[in-house]
């Protein structure tokens, strides 16, 4: 075997040790802190699982209380931020608008010995939808979002911000699904940026701002959105039947499918396919989830291939009326959670992240001086 199908991409190497979740030894199911996916996406609240992840325990009704009460009262912004959101471009990618957020709050808060990590931490989940909409309503309609919402669930805080009134129960029940889908999964390529980030001792912030930038790419999170523009191709399930097996033809990926773990399925998938389903039935969509059924149905067929997380939360956010852009933008919001716990748990029992390379560059040559050449 070469030693390019040895380890391409760190497939399939244990890059180091995790507490805080697992795809299970056949890479078929997902635990946070043990309890499985499908428990906390139907009982709990995308709060509990921050402070599950966190914390390392499911908090009490009094401790969660507490938990949804500070996150509220840390949704603030400077003023310093607002100024640089208002001077971003107007076309600017949301994903790069709350890299950039994350980067000055950096310079605005650095961490200190008096902030610690947890603090970070629950500041950085309760700022992002404000960054995330300050700037985005500035530059559409030049008014400042009120962050000052009594809603305490980061679902409830999104959506309200998003259309300006108090979120739909039903949507914001989704969106915390979701949310919890999103929150974490070991040593995914943005939770592993965050912990190299981190290994050498970096801040905080460059550690989420390393994050972002690599969950943006449609190979990783940026696979939702571009599963919205493969989507909106096609206008019956039928054209997306020819339209997929033309690019299966030609060999092309088909974003929203496969996995670098699993195997057979995406376990978080059938939870997101159930919630867009309802949301098509609620909405009276008749288009998006007939063509998006006979992609996965042609996928399954001619390549074995399954939708991963993100195929079935491009629709349900489509039909929640959540606009493109900001797909990636809620997976950041939730996997925020995740990125933290790893910063910490990497923190804790540190070890500089630095692998070998194979050369295969040049053999050795002798330097000819500029004059000679
Ligand atoms: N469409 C078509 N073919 C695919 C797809 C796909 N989406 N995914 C995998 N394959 C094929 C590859 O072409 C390859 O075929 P080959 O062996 O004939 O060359 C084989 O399956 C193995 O695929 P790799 O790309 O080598 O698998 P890898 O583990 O490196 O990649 C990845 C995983 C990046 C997720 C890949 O499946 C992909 O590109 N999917 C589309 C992007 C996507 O949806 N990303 C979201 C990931 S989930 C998340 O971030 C929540």
């Amino acid at each position: 075997m070469s030693h390019k199908s040895l380890n391409a991409g760190l497939a399939g190497i244990n890059a180091g040790e995790t507490s805080i979740s697992t795809v299970g030894k056949e890479g078929v199911g997902l635990r946070y802190r043990g309890y499985a996916i499908e428990d906390l996406a139907q009982h709990a609240s995308f709060e509990e699982v921050c402070f599950l992840l966190l914390y390392k325990t499911l908090p009490d009704k009094g401790k969660l209380c507490e938990f949804r009460e500070r996150l509220r009262e840390k949704r603030y912004l400077p003023t310093d931020i607002k100024t640089i959101l208002q001077h971003l471009p107007a076309n600017s990618h949301p994903m790069d608008v709350l890299r950039t957020g994350v980067s000055v709050l950096g310079c605005l808060e650095p961490e200190t010995y008096n902030n610690n990590q947890n603090e970070i931490s629950e500041r950085l989940l309760a700022i992002l939808p404000s960054i995330l909409f300050y700037w985005y309503h500035y530059h559409r309609s030049g008014k400042e979002v009120i962050t000052d919402v009594k809603d305490n669930s980061l679902a409830g805080y999104f959506l309200q911000l998003l259309h300006n009134e108090p979120a739909d129960i039903n949507h914001k029940a989704i969106l915390n699904k979701s949310l919890i889908l999103y929150a974490e999964h070991e040593f995914n390529a943005s939770t592993f940026a965050a912990r190299v980030t981190a290994s050498t001792l970096s801040d905080f912030n460059s550690a989420v701002c390393a994050a972002i930038g690599t969950l943006r790419g449609p190979l990783h999170g940026g696979a939702n959105e571009a599963t919205m523009e493969l989507l909106e191709k096609f206008q019956t399930p039928d054209e997306a039947e020819k339209g997929i097996k033309d690019a299966l033809e030609k060999k092309q990926v088909i974003m929203g499918f496969g996995h670098r773990v699993y195997k057979k399925n995406d376990p978080r998938s059938p939870i997101m396919k159930q919630c867009a389903q309802t949301l098509s039935m609620t909405t009276g969509d008749s288009h998006y989830m007939p063509v998006a059924e006979n992609i996965e149905k042609v996928m399954w067929d001619k390549k074995k291939l399954f939708p991963n997380l993100d195929f079935y939360s491009a629709v349900a956010y489509h039909l929640m009326n959540i606009q493109v852009a900001l797909f990636t933008p809620v997976f950041v919001c939730s996997r925020l959670s995740g990125w933290a716990a790893h910063i910490i748990e990497q923190r804790k029992n540190n070890k500089l992240i630095r692998p070998n390379a194979y050369y295969i560059g040049p053999d050795p040559k002798n330097y000819i001086p500029i004059e000679d050449r």
